[in-house]
């Protein structure tokens, strides 16, 4: 039986590089996001696309109703779809910060909720939630989208307990740094939010670690963690959670062992780090 996978974020990076590799896998797929332009390729690959923002409550529903209607299941969830809201947490606005959580978390929990009598009614489903090593640790700068994937971990955790007696799995993703828009778009908010405050100096140094996402001698390809998902929906016995991507591992063995003082100076030794490397 063909499975039915839908995807959020797919029009770019990561979501884009799942739905390519399902695809290939002989998944049925549904790529979504708000843009239907940006999706028009993956069409033509295949794909079922999707005008759906995760932002509205009205537009998940009908994506999902769409996919019951045309396949009478659907077996895997990918929550994708987010950004990165940086900037000092004096800087920004309490509008943006709700925005930021409206798309990193509860877009991930409404669709969830929506997806979830289905997957009961079959006794088989796969949530798969992406969230970050930024889930586990922390930077200056960047406490609405470390809070929001913070939380994505904390409510995945719970889930997977919830989920367990009805045969349904929830996966964790964890990138590290990927390169995609993110970076460019974490950059522009951090600059727009926090460059001309009492935190531009920061501001500047924090831009360059974010750049590095940017940067494909530091960065993986989005593939990278297509290739994971791919593997983690096909196993019986998922793990938890997935780290993938340069240093992902590291970073959360990292956080692991080491105290909150020596989490924090780490973390001060990168941003010095990135700071000195050349625009
Ligand atoms: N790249 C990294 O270094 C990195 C590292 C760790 C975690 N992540 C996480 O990976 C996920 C994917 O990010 P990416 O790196 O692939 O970034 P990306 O290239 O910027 O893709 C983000 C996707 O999210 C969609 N999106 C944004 N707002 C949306 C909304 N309101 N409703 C529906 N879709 C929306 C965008 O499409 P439209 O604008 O067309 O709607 C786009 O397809 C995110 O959750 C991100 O936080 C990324």
């Amino acid at each position: 039986m063909k499975r039915t996978v839908l995807v959020t974020g797919a029009s770019s990076g990561i979501g884009r590089a799942t739905t390519l590799k399902l695809l290939n896998e002989g998944y049925c797929v549904y790529a979504s996001a708000r843009n239907l332009t940006r999706l028009k390729s993956l069409a033509a690959n295949g794909a079922n696309i999707l005008e759906l923002d995760v932002t509205q409550d009205q537009s998940m529903q009908r994506g999902v109703d769409r996919i019951m209607g045309e396949c009478g299941r659907l077996d895997i969830l990918i929550n994708n779809a987010g950004y990165g809201s940086y900037g000092a947490l004096e800087d920004v606005p309490l509008d943006e910060a709700r925005h930021q959580f409206e798309v990193n978390l509860f877009g991930l929990g409404r669709l969830t909720q929506l997806v979830l009598p289905r997957m009961r009614k079959q006794s088989f489903g796969k949530i798969v939630n992406i969230t970050s090593v930024g889930g586990k640790i922390y930077e200056p700068l960047g406490s609405w989208y470390h809070a929001t994937k913070f939380a994505v971990e904390g409510l995945s955790d719970c889930l997977r307990l919830e989920l367990k007696p009805f045969g349904i799995d929830v996966i964790i993703i964890e990138p590290g740094p990927i390169k995609t828009e993110w970076g460019t778009i974490a950059v522009e908010k951090l600059m727009k939010a926090s460059g001309h405050t009492a935190y531009a100096a920061a501001a500047q140094a924090g831009a360059k670690l974010l750049a590095l996402a940017n940067d494909e001698t530091v960065a993986s390809k989005p593939a990278a963690v297509a290739d994971v998902i791919a593997k983690a929906i096909k196993v019986r016995r998922p793990s938890a959670r997935y780290p993938i991507g340069t240093g992902a591992r590291f970073l959360m063995t990292v956080r692991k062992f080491a105290s909150d003082g020596m989490m924090d100076a780490f973390m001060q030794f990168m941003l010095r780090r990135a700071s000195a490397r050349q625009p």
